[in-house]
């Protein structure tokens, strides 16, 4: 078997020396963690999922012109993708207020934001992520004034076309978390998006239900995580299967009809 240089691995994906240089190959993992690796799980399928689901979100955004470190898919768990330095920021949207927003302003859950608000955390798992505002960034150098203005419009972009994606198949967006990457083409310098966006990072409500369909189903011990992962999946015309998830799933409220395998 092929031994590839394994570049970098995290709690749901390991990274690889990609074939050409300035790619790598990023394998989604079947690993479910929360609260900073304190929880952990295997959930079967989970990897094959997220890596469909990411992929067409990615292709998607490309199409409006959104820049993204995505390249193409090669199997079930893995797609090539571009090198990029990553800004040590997590990028949260919020439509909604829910998870720890709730918590420190003490929001009802599923209570409509004034406007969608842009949260950083500084990405440091020994320091459980911990939120910054724009001072620390600039001040500690993660991320220049510039690059935030930057990185604040194509949260917002990446928001409105979310909205509008999971509208269409019946699904709440009621908040994400991105991530991204600084890409060399020369002397100039782009911001694009990294990592995933899948499930493990949104939270996602069926309109009509209310039900999660994310890893909140994981995080506060719900259940059936892998069928709700499948549902959006569904939805989303990334997985061919005429068989109903198990258990009380959501409704099938609407889809997007194409069906298609890309
Ligand atoms: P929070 O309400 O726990 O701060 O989460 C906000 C959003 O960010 C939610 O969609 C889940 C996502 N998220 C991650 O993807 N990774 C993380 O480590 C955390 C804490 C949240
Ligand atoms: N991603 C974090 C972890 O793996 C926390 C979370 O998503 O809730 O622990």
């Amino acid at each position: 078997m092929n031994r590839r240089r394994r570049v970098y691995e995290g709690k749901a994906k390991v990274l690889y020396e990609g074939p050409e240089p300035g790619t790598l190959i990023q394998h989604f993992k079947d690993d479910a963690t929360a609260f900073n690796a304190k929880k952990h799980a295997l959930i079967e399928g989970k990897g094959v999922l997220n890596n469909r689901i990411s992929e067409i979100i990615f292709q998607r955004l490309g199409e409006i012109g959104v820049p993204t470190h995505f390249i193409k898919r090669i199997n079930m768990r893995e797609q090539l993708i571009r090198e990029v330095e990553i800004i040590p920021l997590e990028v949260v949207v919020r439509n909604i207020a829910a998870g720890s927003l709730a918590t420190r302003l003490g929001l009802e859950e599923g209570t409509a934001l004034p406007r969608s608000i842009i949260e950083f955390y500084y990405k440091d798992d020994k320091l459980n992520d911990p939120m910054v505002s724009e001072e620390h960034i600039t001040a500690f150098g993660w991320a220049a004034p510039g690059e935030i203005e930057e990185l604040m419009s194509l949260a917002l972009r990446i928001n409105d076309f979310l909205i509008g994606l999971f509208l269409g198949i019946g699904i709440r967006l009621v908040d994400f978390k991105v991530e991204f990457g600084r890409m060399w083409e020369n002397e100039n310098m782009r911001i694009v998006l990294a990592d995933e966006i899948s499930p493990d990072c949104c939270r996602l409500w069926d309109m009509t239900s209310g039900e999660k369909l994310d890893k909140d189903r994981f995080r506060r011990d719900l259940g059936g995580m892998l069928e709700a992962y499948q549902e959006v999946a569904k939805r989303l015309g990334v997985l061919n299967e005429n068989r109903p998830p198990k258990g009380a799933g959501p409704v099938l409220v609407a889809s997007n009809g194409t069906g298609k395998q890309s």
